[in-house]
């Protein structure tokens, strides 16, 4: 049906019933659609050249905006929490109070730098934050086919925004939810705004936006792309729900993790640095 569904990378515990989803999806036609996708991980690299890519925060953390002592401050959140994040041992309820403590710390780290809003599009530029193969016809896709694009991060809102106008794709049909810098009078970093999104909470701040799913309340059929396991909720505020597609991004700890990715989307897209298969799934649904 779609070529890209035998790539070696893509992995399906229930092919059929990926195969009726798409049919219906396709059936019920792009009027009917919304794309909720992750940023970090999902949109962009995990890896290039055998190097890890930076998340939004680590475009930060790694930047001349940062001291060399805060640095190995954050480096070391990193080191103590990203492996809970994606501990295959522990459940969600065990990972919430690591992920509120790690964010809540990297954040406070990161306003005692006062960073300035005006370095943050220079930020971007000097990074090494790169999109997957492919999100040019992913992004453009949409905007062709007036398809909402939803991106729902728990990273740092301010810096994904610049990565995606930088690459020319911050399109007017797309909408970003995430954490938000909050800047003084004179453009430095104070806090962050509003309720705090991290990788396990998804689900609420999709209840808490309320509104914009009031606006897509006719789009009852979705495309879900993530990276965690925490990315499965991000569709919860979608109103009379019909069918979802939801296609995983397994980047790490592969073998480890890939019975529960394969037991909860769709699609589990195993160590694949492209959008070739949304790509591919979109052009035959739309
Ligand atoms: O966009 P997304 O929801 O994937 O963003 C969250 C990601 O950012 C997490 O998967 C986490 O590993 C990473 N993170 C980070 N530094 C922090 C907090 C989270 O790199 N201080
Ligand atoms: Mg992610």
């Amino acid at each position: 049906m779609i070529p890209e569904l035998s790539k070696p990378s893509v992995c399906m515990r229930d092919r059929q019933r990926v195969e009726e989803i798409i049919q219906s999806l396709r059936r019920a036609g792009p009027s009917t659609l919304q794309v909720i996708s992750d940023f970090d991980m999902t949109l962009t690299r995990f890896a290039h050249n055998g190097k890890r890519c930076p998340t939004s925060h680590n475009i930060l953390d790694n930047s001349n905006l940062i001291s060399e002592d805060c640095k190995k401050n954050l480096k070391e959140l990193l080191n103590t929490y990203y492996p809970i994040e994606i501990d295959s041992g522990r459940t969600v309820e065990e990972k919430l109070p690591h992920m509120v403590e790690w964010w809540t710390k990297a954040h406070d780290l990161l306003i005692q730098q006062k960073i300035r809003k005006d370095l943050l599009a220079q930020v971007v530029k000097d990074s090494d934050a790169l999109l997957r193969e492919g999100y040019k016809a992913f992004f453009d896709q949409l905007q062709e086919r007036n398809v909402p694009l939803l991106i729902f991060s728990a990273g740092v809102g301010d810096v994904l925004e610049e990565v995606i106008r930088q690459n020319s794709v911050f399109h007017s049909n797309v909408r970003v939810f995430s954490n938000y810098m909050d800047f003084d009078d004179n453009g430095v970093l104070r806090a962050f705004k509003g309720q705090l999104i991290h990788t396990y909470n998804k689900r609420e701040g999709a209840l808490l936006n309320t509104g914009h799913f009031q606006e897509l309340q006719d789009r009852h059929n979705v495309l879900l792309l993530g990276d965690s396991m925490g990315d499965l909720t991000m569709a919860d505020g979608v109103h009379n729900m019909k069918s979802i597609l939801k296609i995983g991004y397994l980047n790490d700890k592969v073998e480890e993790r890939k019975e529960s990715y394969l037991g909860s989307y769709d699609i589990v897209l195993e160590k694949d640095e492209t959008m070739d298969v949304p790509n591919a799934v979109l052009s035959h649904i739309t």
